[in-house]
């Protein structure tokens, strides 16, 4: 049997409200997430077991047991299939781990597509969808891809129409954030509403693909925690609109900063700019919308 390969996007959200902490321990969201053309690459070979490896970007911090949303992605689609298959999956980081990209979700999302097709499983998209779900908030955006509006916990979305692609600087930091520990500072400093709202005005600007219209309306209720819990990213986006960025954020619950651009050619001196400020730990450029979680050929890439 030939390995499979798939592909999964990172993300930015280019708003994200939240709610109140409800009773299921989850905060209700109102997101617009956008997938981006900076993603993860993973190999799934037979095997007897389950395992996995993890190389590339940031792959000493993270987990390579079982607390691995990899390995429960795949344990996961076991249960629900009853099959007895194992597999190693061989996951080749580019998403900065607990960087507010979902890098992770990406992670199992390409997981539970590689799977199901080493298998023969057969689980349909939206059954994968499903089970996404269960792995984590950001796990079906992972595979949806594109531009979405996310409600719920975030995993209740809504493709958004948009026109163009957006250039993106991430600026990256040293070391991750934990989302629990953003939202739960959250909790003790901002008063939040029962339902959080989207701006129309964000997706009237994302129909229109120019990011000048997009860049104002920006907005992330999990900054203040991100910048409270690590003041250091305060200076990240100073630089950022220094550089001349249109607008900039931390994407999700960070600590990544994403600085949207005009193009390429911007993307690329606003990067150049940004490195210099010597605020981060990498600078990478990149677009999006991207596509979800896909197969690739065998062999490509
Ligand atoms: O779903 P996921 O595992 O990505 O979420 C990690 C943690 O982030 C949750 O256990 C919860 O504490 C917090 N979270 C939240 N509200 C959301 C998403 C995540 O409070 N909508």
């Amino acid at each position: 049997m030939t390995p499979v390969r798939v592909w999964a996007p990172g993300k930015i959200n280019l708003v994200l409200r939240s709610g109140a902490l409800d009773d299921t321990g989850y905060h209700p969201l109102a997101t617009v997430f956008q997938a981006v053309n900076l993603g993860e690459l993973i190999t799934a070979t037979p095997a007897t077991e389950l395992s996995m490896t993890a190389t590339g970007r940031d792959a000493h911090r993270i987990p390579q047991d079982d607390s691995n949303l990899v390995l429960q992605a795949a344990r996961l689609l076991q249960r629900e299939t009853g099959t007895t298959a194992g597999a190693h999956v061989a996951v080749r980081k580019r998403i900065p781990a607990g960087g507010g990209m979902a890098g992770g979700s990406a992670d199992a999302a390409a997981t539970l597509i590689a799977c199901n097709q080493l298998w023969d499983t057969g689980l349909t998209r939206a059954e994968l969808t499903a089970l996404a779900a269960q792995l984590g908030a950001d796990v079906p955006f992972a595979l949806h891809g594109r531009t979405a509006v996310g409600l719920g916990r975030g995993d209740d979305l809504t493709p958004a129409l948009t026109r163009g692609t957006y250039h993106w600087v991430l600026a990256l930091q040293p070391t991750g954030l934990a989302t629990p520990d953003i939202f739960a500072h959250l909790d003790t400093t901002a008063d939040l509403p029962t339902t959080p709202e989207i701006d129309p005005e964000l997706l009237r600007a994302l129909g229109s693909g120019d990011p000048s219209q997009l860049a104002p309306l920006l907005a992330n209720d999990l900054q203040p925690a991100a910048i409270d819990l690590r003041p250091e990213l305060a200076d990240v986006l100073q630089a950022a609109h220094r550089a001349g960025a249109l607008g900039a954020l931390v994407s999700g619950s960070g600590p990544t900063v994403a600085a949207l651009c005009i193009d390429e050619l911007h993307a690329h001196s606003v990067a150049a700019v940004i490195a210099a400020a010597e605020v981060s730990s990498e600078v990478l450029i990149t677009s999006g919308p991207a596509p979800g979680a896909r197969l690739l050929e065998s062999g490509v890439g």
